[in-house]
Parts: C-alpha cells; sequence; structure tokens
C-alpha cells in the first residue's frame, strides 16, 4: 500500500537542531523513519530531544557542519559502518546574511555559499553512492530564490541551490533517486525571529493566506516528497509561502480595488 509512512527507512536531516528541521526530523520519527539529525552542536538539542518519545520510528543525533567535506565523509562511513542504506537527505541547513546590493562583499557571498549550496552540494555527493531506487532528496531553497529578494548573498544562494536541484535530479533520475525543492516562505522560527517588524508587515501584505508559516507546515511538504506518495515527482519546486511568490506582484493591485 502506498502511504506516507516511512518504516524500515533512513532518512538524514541537516540544521535538525532548531526550526524547520527539528520539526522535520520529529515528523519523520513520528512517520516510522530512523531519521539521523544532523547540527553543528556537539550534543542533541533540546529542541529535537522531545521527538526521542515518539512511538514510531527512531532519532539519532550527530554533530555535522554542512559545509564540512571530511565531516559528510565521516557521516557516510558511519552510515556503512553500521550497514545502512539512505533513503532520504534532506538538505535543510541555511543561513541569512542580509547585506543589500551595494554593500554585499565577496566573503559575505562565500560564507553563505558555502552552506546553501555547497553544503547541498557535499550532502548529495557523500549521500547518492548510498542510495538505491526509491530515495529521496529534498532541498529546502526560499522565496528568495524564485523573486528578487534584496539581502544579496542568501537570494543568489537560493538560486544557485535550484539549478543544483534541477541538475541533480536530471543526473540521479536514472538510478531511481528523485531531487526536489521546497521553498518556504515566512515561517516562524529562530531564523525569522529577530526580522524587523517592517519586514513582517511587508511580507504578509504580499501573502495571499494573510499569515506566517508554522514549521509543521513545510514538514509536511517534505514528508510528502520523501514518501513514496511522491514517486513520479523529481525535479519540482513547491512553494510552501501562502502564495507569497504566486501572484508575480499582483495582489497589492487586487487589494486596492476591493
Ligand atoms: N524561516 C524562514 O522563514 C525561511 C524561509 C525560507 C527559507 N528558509 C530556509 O529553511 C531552512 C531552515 O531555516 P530555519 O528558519 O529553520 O533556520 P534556523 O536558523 O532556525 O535553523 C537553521 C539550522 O541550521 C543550522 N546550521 C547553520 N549552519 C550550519 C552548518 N554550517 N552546518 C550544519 N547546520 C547548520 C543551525 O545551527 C540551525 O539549527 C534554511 O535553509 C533557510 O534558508 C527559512
Amino acid at each position: 500500500m502506498v502511504s506516507l509512512q516511512l518504516e524500515g527507512r533512513t532518512v538524514v536531516v541537516t540544521g535538525a537542531g532548531q526550526g524547520q528541521g527539528a520539526a522535520e526530523a520529529r515528523l519523520l520519527v513520528e512517520a516510522g523513519a530512523r531519521v539521523i539529525a544532523t547540527d553543528l552542536a556537539a550534543d542533541m538539542p533540546a529542541e529535537l530531544a522531545r521527538a526521542e518519545s515518539g512511538p514510531a520510528g527512531q532519532l539519532l543525533y550527530r554533530q555535522l557542519d554542512v559545509s564540512d567535506a571530511s565531516g559528510w565523509s565521516e557521516l557516510a562511513s558511519w552510515l556503512q559502518s553500521h550497514g545502512w542504506r539512505v533513503d532520504g537527505l534532506v538538505n535543510n541547513a541555511g543561513i541569512t546574511q542580509r547585506s543589500r546590493l551595494l554593500d554585499a562583499s565577496v566573503a559575505d557571498l562565500q560564507k553563505v555559499y558555502g552552506v546553501n549550496v555547497a553544503g547541498a552540494l557535499l550532502g548529495i555527493q557523500s549521500l547518492a553512492p548510498l542510495m538505491g531506487s526509491g530515495a529521496s532528496i529534498v532541498n529546502v531553497g526560499s522565496v528568495a530564490g524564485l523573486t528578487a529578494h534584496y539581502p544579496v548573498a542568501y537570494t543568489t544562494s537560493k538560486w544557485a541551490l535550484r539549478g543544483l536541484s534541477q541538475l541533480a535530479a536530471l543526473e540521479l533520475g536514472p538510478r531511481g533517486i528523485r531531487v526536489n525543492t521546497v521553498h518556504p516562505g515566512f515561517i516562524e522560527t529562530p531564523m525569522t525571529a529577530g526580522a524587523k517588524p517592517e519586514f513582517r508587515q511587508a511580507t504578509l501584505a504580499e501573502t495571499p493566506l494573510g499569515r506566517t508559516g508554522g514549521v509543521e507546515e513545510v514538514a509536511g511538504v517534505v514528508l510528502f516528497l520523501l514518501s513514496p506518495l511522491s514517486s513520479y515527482v523529481t525535479g519540482a519546486e513547491i512553494p510552501v509561502d501562502g502564495g507569497q511568490s504566486s501572484h508575480g506582484g499582483a495582489k497589492s493591485v487586487s487589494d486596492a480595488l476591493r
């Protein structure tokens, strides 16, 4: 039977210590997966630990800086030493940097690309060899990667990640490995907790659903993309943004005439 259940599957989630990554790890455990949650901290962060009491799958924690190639090799060797095939990878870890066009430095770009683009590339390179047909990779983009969002390093990194995702879908398709991207809008996490009220207000004004999103709302789409229910979906991009990226600027016109 085709279902959202992931029993018997091993899934690696990066940046799983808090925010969306932690919610994804918790939901995947609930769906029965063995989840290898990874993040920068040496020990399992508290936000994740509550998934351990869940009834279904299993939660394991590993320290991993996604920009560090040797860390990925160690993770791959560790997975192999347990004899675990990898069925899913969620490239969720990401950082932001808010310099604008005339201020952004090359160092800003390199730092953000090191995590948001190279991190995902290293993840795919390291774990695809441990995957078989039916495996699924989900990259976490952003509405910034669908629009001209103002922070230069972040926005261009997410556009680059889209290219990497499409290319990986093409390259790995013949092996039966799917690669898709979710593009969150304004989601309530520690990353957005410090956003200026003006940013929040302006974003809500562009969002047809008129509210920000919750971490579980992104996690649900990630679960779908990892599950056999999406077995013919690859190279796809799914905004999870309350419609923010869907209207091409027409919302203000529509609102003005209401
Ligand atoms: N929150 C939003 O509104 C929003 C919107 C669009 C896209 N996103 C994307 O969603 C993803 C998750 O964002 P979030 O809001 O949960 O962010 P967050 O800052 O709350 O959590 C990000 C996690 O990534 C980890 N991380 C950072 N650098 C890392 C590295 N080098 N190696 C491993 N882990 C690292 C952090 O320790 C943290 O636990 C990111 O890719 C982000 O760009 C978020």
